[in-house]
């Protein structure tokens, strides 16, 4: 029997999945580290936490398994997207990570879109310059930290850190590249206009792979620290999104899936290049060679709800470790008790700005409706509504640029909560299926290597021999009337807010 790792390098934590070649779990680990915001809408993450999370979680599942290391034959890595990775000359990290969600570049923003034109970006990077995408980030450091930067020697996303650490080899692959706004989308290599006009030397950056391609071996320390075999292969791998794309087979056309994880994204495959001229939407290349997706991004999905638990929940947490249960099944069990439209009241998921459809990085989070009436209860349920109507907003970007979304999968953490997938249903108003794997990303990655060893023919057809589909969520014809009358609402508060969220952030 062949063995694949996969391992994804999370907002929460790094998780490594070991798996047999039918995508069987024999050993998962998961490690989480902290996330630092020194101010009000910056976000930062050490990647030495990451290395260590990636070194302790491979050295467990290895041993655990009990597998021999000569039998696992490929190394995928996945992770959150556009994050800030700068290496000296010597490899050695320079400054702490800007990840995704940060949104302190609306100057650098400006400046790009002065320099290029928003057409010619849009045009060759398929996207508008975005304040969490590492572009303006880079343009951040060089404005703000010159002395970091004159230092810079290598530009990575935090896979790739951790790709270099297992290898030592400095490179990256479309998917995850494309978030980067310096790679020319279409043709699926760097952008040298971009680069010389942004003045971005493109030694700083890595080798652009496929998402299946060989990239580099671990090495010999690497093997010792890990357990792994010197001369394991490591394949490109993926951005996050684009790995839970493969992992629940979603790598043909017509296929989509919503994932709630810390971010929430509605994801959809495309053989041909479909871009939002609005720029509300994402367009990347997709982990299967020669096709892209398109993907709608709220920023502050699962964060939503952890920040709620993390400040509202301390009783739910004891008794969850009392009964030996998760806390979130605790949290969903209380918000089931309350009706649709949590007895009037709403909530805006905006904690950390918000991308589809507002791109807006002043935008904050909002409870809208407050009465005395409400207790804990009604304003968890709100969350959980909020997210899913922000990602409802989404699926209406997907739907104005008539890609399909009605082959709807569900997946991330929160897509393991019935109730939150009876949302999604309800609010799309189409069925939302689940697949029997959970380990969307991990799996999706390892299914990549498995296409770097051989063991599978292409992406899709590792998808077609691995991924099964599990559970189906009907929308429900009572509660589909009800959602859209608060999503109606819903969509009325952000533009009656927007000065206001301004304003807030000149204060
Ligand atoms: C996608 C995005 C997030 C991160 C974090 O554009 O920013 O989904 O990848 O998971």
């Amino acid at each position: 029997m062949s063995y694949i790792i996969g391992v994804d390098c999370g907002t929460s934590g790094t998780k490594t999945v070991l798996f047999d070649e039918s995508g069987k779990v024999i050993a998962s680990k998961t490690i989480e580290y902290p996330m630092y915001q020194p101010k009000n809408g910056y976000a930062e993450q050490n990647p030495i936490d990451w290395k260590n999370a990636m070194i302790d979680t491979l050295k467990c599942v290895i041993t655990q398994s009990g597998v021999n290391n000569a039998d696992i034959k490929g190394v995928g890595i996945s992770g959150q997207m556009h994050g800030l990775v700068m290496l000296d000359k010597d490899g050695e990290v320079l400054r702490n990570s800007i990840i995704w969600c940060d949104q302190r570049t609306a100057n650098e923003v400006d400046e790009m879109n002065a320099i290029l034109g928003r057409e010619k970006l849009i045009e060759i990077t398929a996207n508008p310059a975005l304040t969490g995408w590492t572009a303006a980030k880079i343009l951040w450091v060089r404005n703000n930290e010159p002395q970091i930067y004159e230092k810079c020697a290598h530009i990575l996303l935090p896979k790739d850190y951790l790709r270099y650490i297992l290898t030592g080899e400095f490179a990256t692959e479309v998917s995850d590249a494309s978030g980067m706004q310096l790679l020319d989308v279409a043709n699926r290599c760097w952008s040298d206009e971009v680069l010389t006009k942004l003045s971005i030397d493109k030694s700083l950056l890595g080798k652009v792979y496929e998402s299946c391609e060989v990239t580099g071996q671990v090495t010999k320390e690497m093997a010792h620290l890990t357990g792994l075999a010197e001369g394991t292969i490591v394949v490109g791998g993926a951005g996050d999104n684009a790995a839970a794309a493969i992992g629940t087979g979603v790598a043909t056309d017509g296929k989509a899936f919503t994932t709630i994880g810390t971010s929430g994204v509605v994801f959809a495959h495309t053989s041909k290049i479909s871009i939002d001229p609005k720029g509300r939407v994402h367009t990347c290349c997709a982990a299967v060679p020669g096709a892209w997706h398109v993907m709608g991004v709220t920023q502050g999905a699962g964060l939503s709800l952890k920040w709620f638990r993390d400040n509202f929940c301390n009783a739910e947490k004891e008794t969850a470790k009392y009964m030996g249960v998760d806390e979130y099944y605790l949290m969903d069990k209380q918000a089931e008790t309350v009706p649709v439209g949590a007895n009037r009241l709403l909530y805006l998921p905006y904690l950390m700005g918000e991308r589809t459809p507002h791109l807006d990085p002043d935008a904050r989070g909002v409870f809208f409706g407050l009465s005395a009436m409400h207790t804990k209860k009604e304003m968890l349920r709100a969350v959980l509504e909020g997210v899913s109507y922000s990602l409802r907003d989404c699926v209406e970007v997907f739907r104005e640029m008539n890609i399909d979304v009605s082959d709807m999968m569900a997946c991330g953490g929160g897509g393991t909560s019935p109730l939150w997938r009876s949302m999604l249903a309800d609010l799309y108003n189409c069925p939302v299926k689940t697949v029997a794997s959970k380990e969307g990303p991990a799996l999706g990655v390892a299914l990549l290597a498995g296409v770097g060893a051989g063991i599978y023919s292409s992406v899709p057809q590792a998808c077609e021999a691995v991924v099964k589909a599990d559970k189906v969520q009907t929308p429900d014809a009572v509660r589909v009337p009800q959602y859209e009358s608060y999503y109606k609402l819903y969509r009325e508060i952000y533009p009656a807010l927007k000065e206001q969220f301004s304003k807030l952030a000149s204060l």
